[in-house]
C-alpha cells in the first residue's frame, strides 16, 4: 500500500531532525502537500533550520505554528481545522544529561505531549484508517546491549535514563491506543543520528564545535562506550519509507550498524578537521578531558534494523566515512549557525541551567 497525505503535521519540525525530515519531503522525497510544523521554539529549536523553505512558505505549502504539543486546545483545533491527515512527532525534550538535571521537562513534552497529540487526532479522526501517527521513538528504549547481542523490535523495553523512560512511557501510551481503540499509529526506533543542524550538546556537534575553537573536549568515563551511528539522511529516507509504505500497529529499528566507541569516533572526527584546518594530525589529544562518567549510562547500543530491510526494502546510503566527512565539512562552513546554537545553549545555561548542566558545559 501506498499511503498519501495531504497536510501533514510535522512536529518539533525547527529541530536537528525534524528539520531535516520537512526539507527531505519537499527537496527529496518530491511531496505535493502541506506540512505544518508544530514547534514550540524552545533552546533546541530554531526557525531559521528551515530558512530555505521560502518559496514553499510564500505558497502557503510550509508553515510554522509555534505551540507547545502540550496545549490540548491548540493541537485538536489544529489537527481538526487543518484537516491533518498524518502526524510525526519528533517534538521530544532529547538530551539525557539535561534529564539526569530536571526530568520534569521530559514528563512533559515526551509523555504528556505525546498523550495530547494522540487524544487531538483520535477525536479529529474518528474511525479513520487512511491516516497515521507515527511516533518517532529511540533505541534507548531498549537500555543497553551486551554484546554480541543486537535488538530487536519484540525485545523488552529496560530504559536507563528519565530520557529514555520517558520515550518508552511515550510509546507506551501510543500503542496502547492502538489496540484500544484501533488507532492507526507506527513508531520507529532509530539509533544516534548525526549531521547539519544538530544542537551542539549532542556528543558530534559538541566535538565539532570544540574541535574548530579549539576548546576543552570532555570525555565520559574511558571513552570505551559503544553507540551506532546513522546520518540523519537516512534516518528520514527510512521514517519516510514507514509513513508511507509502512504497516499501521508496527515498530521498526532503524539502524546503520557503523558502531564506534566514543574515543573511536572523537579520534576519527579530530583527525577529519586536522586534515580540513591543517593543523597537526594529532592536534586534538591536547584538547581531551576525562571527565566522570554519566550516571547509568548504557555501556552500547546495537540495533537489528532487518525487519525494515526485509518488508521495506530500507537500507542506509550513507556509510559512516562520508557521513563524518559530510558532517565535518558542514560544521567547518556553518560559524554563523554554530555560534547562534551556542548562544542558545547558554542562554538557556543562565535562566535554567542546573548544577550538573553547568558542570558538563
Ligand atoms: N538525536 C538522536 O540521535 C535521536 C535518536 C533517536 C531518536 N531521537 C528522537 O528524535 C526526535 C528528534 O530529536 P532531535 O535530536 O531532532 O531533537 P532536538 O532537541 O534537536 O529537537 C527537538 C525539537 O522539539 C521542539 N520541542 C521541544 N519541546 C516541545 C514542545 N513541548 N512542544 C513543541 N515542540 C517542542 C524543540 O523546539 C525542537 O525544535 C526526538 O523525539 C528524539 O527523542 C533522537
Amino acid at each position: 500500500m501506498n499511503r498519501e497525505y495531504k497536510t501533514l503535521m510535522v512536529t518539533g519540525g525547527a529541530g536537528f531532525m525534524g528539520s531535516n525530515f520537512i526539507r527531505y519531503a519537499f527537496r527529496t522525497a518530491g511531496f505535493k502537500g502541506r506540512i505544518l510544523n508544530v514547534d514550540k521554539l524552545t533552546y533546541a529549536g530554531d526557525k531559521e533550520n528551515l530558512a530555505d523553505l521560502a518559496s514553499e512558505s510564500e505558497t502557503g505549502r510550509y508553515r510554522l505554528l509555534q505551540h507547545d504539543i502540550c496545549d490540548h486546545e491548540a493541537m485538536s483545533r489544529i489537527v481538526r481545522d487543518e484537516r491533518v491527515d498524518g502526524i510525526v512527532n519528533f517534538a521530544a525534550e532529547s538530551h539525557v544529561d539535561r534529564s539526569i538535571a530536571a526530568a520534569q521537562a521530559f514528563g512533559a513534552t515526551n509523555v504528556l505531549g505525546t498523550l495530547t497529540l494522540l487524544e487531538a487526532a483520535r477525536a479529529a479522526w474518528g474511525d479513520r484508517r487512511d491516516v497515521l501517527f507515527h511516533q518517532i521513538s529511540t533505541d534507548e528504549v531498549y537500555g543497553s546491549c551486551p554484546e554480541p547481542r543486537e535488538f530487536a523490535e519484540d525485545d523488552r523495553y529496560e530504559p536507563s535514563s528519565p530520557y529514555a523512560a520517558s520515550k518508552a512511557a511515550a510509546d507506551h501510551m501510543v500503542r496502547s491506543f492502538g489496540v484500544t481503540h484501533g488507532f492507526p499509529y507506527a513508531i520507529t526506533h532509530a539509533t544516534n543520528n548525526y549531521g547539519p543542524y544538530q544542537t551542539p550538546e549532542k556528543l558530534i556537534p559538541l566535538v565539532l564545535t570544540r574541535l574548530y575553537a579549539q576548546e576543552t573536549i570532555p570525555v565520559y568515563g574511558k571513552g570505551d562506550n559503544v553507540r551506532e551511528w546513522l546520518f540523519v539522511d537516512d534516518h528520514t529516507s527510512a521514517v519516510w519509507t514507514v509513513i508511507t509504505r509502512g504497516k499501521a500497529g508496527e515498530s521498526y529499528n532503524i539502524g546503520s550498524g557503523e558502531r564506534l566507541t566514543n574515543l573511536d569516533l572523537i579520534h576519527g572526527l579530530g583527525r577529519e578537521v586536522a586534515a580540513r584546518t591543517g593543523r597537526a594530525p594529532d592536534f586534538f589529544k591536547a584538547l581531551m578531558k576525562f571527565v566522570v562518567d554519566r550516571p547509568g549510562h548504557d555501556k552500547r547500543y546495537a540495533l537489528n534494523a532487518e525487519k525494515l530491510r526485509r518488508r521495506l526494502g530500507w537500507k542506509p546510503a550513507v556509510s559512516f566515512d562520508q557521513g563524518l566527512k559530510a558532517t565535518v565539512a558542514w560544521y567547518g562552513q556553518n560559524e554563523a549557525w554554530m555560534a547562534r546554537a551556542r548562544t542558545r545553549l547558554g542562554n538557556w545555561l543562565k535562566a535554567e541551567g542546573t548544577a550538573w548542566a553547568k558542570r558538563r558545559s
